[in-house]
């Protein structure tokens, strides 16, 4: 069944032989976009839907989440809120909550978040592991995540286990773990950083991963600098995420590599750090990804419109490149082509604004301007 939506004031396509078209149409027939181009010539489908005259763009692709988990951490928020800093140390408790739940409970609460995302215009949604921490809950992790979600990371190098030795538990997120997630999974990720995994843990298990073929993608550079975005670029990873702290050379080996850098700007907000340093990446020619991070410890929404704003009027992007990495940068640290466009043969993954324009995103922060969402070729608003 072929859709036209037609009447679309702005269609935002990334893609460079059609650029941002006024006037335009798209047709979707089933999981996929068929046509796209001036509504004059647009073809005949079986449905039509008027947008008058709104904007339209590809669904979010949200790069980096952590939604396989059970628990609450508002007090933890509440602390941080009167001045005590973020460490990373609440991810424990956030790990004893998720190994109490049934695995009924930890379904029910990804798809719920991910649903939620859907309303708001995320379409193609990564999540991880990394509240098990042993080899069953990480294994379920992965399995509950991979009912639910686009893309699977595993992320069992999250935290030593309290009580835990740090080699011991390397070795075991090495061996026994990897094994047991492998066949769920598409990537692996490390949080490297002072008080999770040092450069040389980091590079154990990022290294034992890639052998299973595994993608990489690393935690790095979110409380301070540290050698996670140098090794992300020398192992090669699709994404480092947070790049909070980087160093000149750290921007220098982003910008000369393939490596995407993934700007979680609700993150530093709600942890009170700087906001990750955009106009420098991508100034020096660094290819930028802009993800929630949704997870319920350092930052809990998932809402891409909220970092599409803050990264517009407090990292000075531009509200194209702010779009732009929300969308197709998301899709280049997926390492994916089908999404984050509209032409023919992508995923049918559509975003209609209730405004005429996406600079309304910016202009209008706070606002919720998703007036339309197709994914897959299926309606979900
Ligand atoms: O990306 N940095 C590590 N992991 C998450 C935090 C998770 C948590 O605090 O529960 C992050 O911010």
């Amino acid at each position: 069944m072929a859709v036209l939506i037609t009447g679309i004031g702005e269609l935002t396509t990334n893609d460079p032989e059609r650029g941002r078209l006024t006037d335009a149409a798209l047709v979707l027939d089933g999981s996929r976009v068929a046509w796209a181009g001036p509504a004059s010539s647009a073809p005949a489908a079986d449905e039509r839907v008027d947008v008058e005259g709104r904007a339209v763009l590809p669904g979010w692709v949200d790069s980096h989440t952590h939604l396989v988990f059970a628990g609450d951490r508002t007090a933890e928020f509440e602390a941080r809120m009167a001045g005590k800093p973020y460490t990373a140390g609440g991810i424990a408790i956030t790990v004893g909550a998720t190994r109490e739940a049934s695995d009924a409970q930890l379904a029910a609460n990804l798809r719920r978040h991910v649903d939620e995302a859907a309303r708001q215009g995320t379409t193609c949604l990564e999540t991880k592991t990394g509240y098990g921490l042993t080899v069953a809950d990480e294994a379920r992790s992965a399995r509950i995540a991979g009912e639910v979600a686009d893309e699977v990371t595993f992320l069992g190098a999250h935290l030593v286990p309290p009580g835990a030795d740090a080699e011991s538990y390397v070795d075991l997120v090495c061996g026994e773990m990897l094994d047991a997630v492998a066949g769920s999974v598409r990537w692996a990720d490390v949080f490297c950083e002072t008080g999770a995994f040092d450069e040389a843990q980091s590079a154990r298990v990022l290294k034992a991963a890639a052998e299973r073929g595994l993608g990489l993608r690393v935690h790095g550079n979110q409380l301070g600098e540290g050698p996670g975005v140098r090794l992300a670029v020398e192992l090669g990873a699709a994404s480092v995420d947070h790049c909070t702290y980087l160093s000149d050379a750290d921007v220098e080996a982003l910008a000369a590599s393939d490596t995407v850098a993934t700007l979680l700007p609700a993150c530093d907000l709600s942890t009170r750090q700087p906001l990750a340093p955009a106009r420098r990446l991508l100034d020096a020619g660094a290819t930028v990804a802009l993800a929630s991070n949704a997870n319920p410890g350092s930052s809990y929404t998932t809402s891409m419109a909220f970092c599409v704003a803050t990264a517009v009027l407090q990292m000075r992007m531009t509200i194209e490149e702010a779009v732009w990495s929300a969308t197709a940068g998301g899709a280049k640290a997926l390492r994916r082509t089908d999404v984050g466009v509209l032409r023919p043969g992508a995923r049918a993954d559509v975003h209609v604004l209730d405004a005429p324009s996406v600079t309304h995103l910016a202009y209008r922060p706070g606002v919720p301007l998703t007036k339309m969402v197709w994914r897959n070729g299926d309606r979900v608003r």
